[in-house]
């Protein structure tokens, strides 16, 4: 068991996005906090008991709730934030059906809510309406009801699974 100095700062290292980063961190900072001061500030704090998931990032394929991580438990991980998943501004197809469905307003939990549905679809590919508000009980929306980020989901499932024609 590493045993660490109090105010001991511990090099970190993150693959962010495809990206290589090396931080130096307290074993007591939260992964939440890093990511945020490398620059993802997608990654939202909406509570402190990790119930909200507006932190929700892919963490090594899972879904994470990262104000629940330490940033040294994160060292060598693959992480994937909201602002990795639009390739060459192009958006993503869960992000397209988020804005067709309208499936946010204030949008502060928003980046958390696809992540955990990219997670989601991945698991599932067609999910029923069920195990769609299954799947993001771990997202909470103060906005929307939640009704349209359910259509938004099935929107994207179908989208992936291309059986929407892309519009163009
Ligand atoms: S900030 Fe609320 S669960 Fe992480
Ligand atoms: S859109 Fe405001 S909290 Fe979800």
């Amino acid at each position: 068991m590493k045993v660490f100095e109090k105010d001991q700062k511990v090099k970190v290292h993150l693959k962010v996005n495809g990206q290589n980063y090396e931080v130096e961190t307290e074993p007591r900072r939260l992964l939440v906090h890093v990511l945020r001061e490398l620059g993802f500030t997608g990654v939202h704090i909406g509570c402190d008991t990790s119930n909200c998931g507006a932190c929700t990032v892919i963490m090594d394929g899972k879904s994470v709730k990262s104000c629940t991580v330490l940033a040294v438990e994160a060292d060598g991980s693959e992480i994937l934030t909201i602002e990795g998943l639009a390739k060459d501004g192009k958006l993503h197809p869960i992000q397209e059906a988020f804005w067709e469905k309208h499936g946010l307003q204030c949008g502060y939990c928003t980046p958390g809510m696809i992540m955990e549905a990219y997670w989601l679809l991945k698991e599932n590919p067609n999910p029923t309406e069920e195990e769609i508000r299954e799947g993001i009980s771990g997202n909470l929306c103060r906005c929307t009801g939640y009704q349209n980020i359910v259509e938004a989901v099935k929107l994207a499932s179908q989208k992936l699974r291309m059986e929407i024609p892309k519009a163009h």
